[in-house]
């Protein structure tokens, strides 16, 4: 759910697939990827608890979690571009050029 729904976001928004796809059409997106996020935060935690002391101080698991707050805090203005009321005109396009 999450990567699936990331995916599809991310290819529009940031590499610009599919441009003739309104952006209102990915709405959808945002319920999708909280859900799955919630379900993974939970998971993750109670795998967490199971061996605290191991993960709390292995290096790739620190990565990971710095990957999930940045994923997280990139989100955040995706879905306000997304959601944005004129967000149709392709003028407003991450890294798109003015016309
Ligand atoms: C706050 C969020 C998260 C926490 C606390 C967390 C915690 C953990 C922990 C402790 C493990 C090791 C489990 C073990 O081997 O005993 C693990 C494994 C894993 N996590 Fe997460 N995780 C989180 C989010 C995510 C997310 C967002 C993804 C991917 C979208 C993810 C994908 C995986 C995968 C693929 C594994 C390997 C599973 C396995 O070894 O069977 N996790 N996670």
């Amino acid at each position: 759910m999450l990567v699936g729904a990331s995916w599809v976001l991310d290819l529009r928004v940031l590499l610009g697939v599919n441009r003739r796809v309104p952006l209102s059409a990915y709405r959808w997106v945002f319920p999708v990827v909280s859900i799955g996020l919630l379900v993974n935060v939970v998971t993750g935690i109670m795998l967490f608890i199971k061996n605290a002391t191991k993960w709390g101080t292995a290096t790739p698991f620190l990565v990971k979690m710095a990957l999930v707050i940045a994923s997280v805090a990139m989100l955040v203005p995706l879905r306000s571009h997304v959601l944005r009321n004129d967000a149709d005109n392709e003028d407003n396009e991450v890294g798109g050029q003015p016309s």
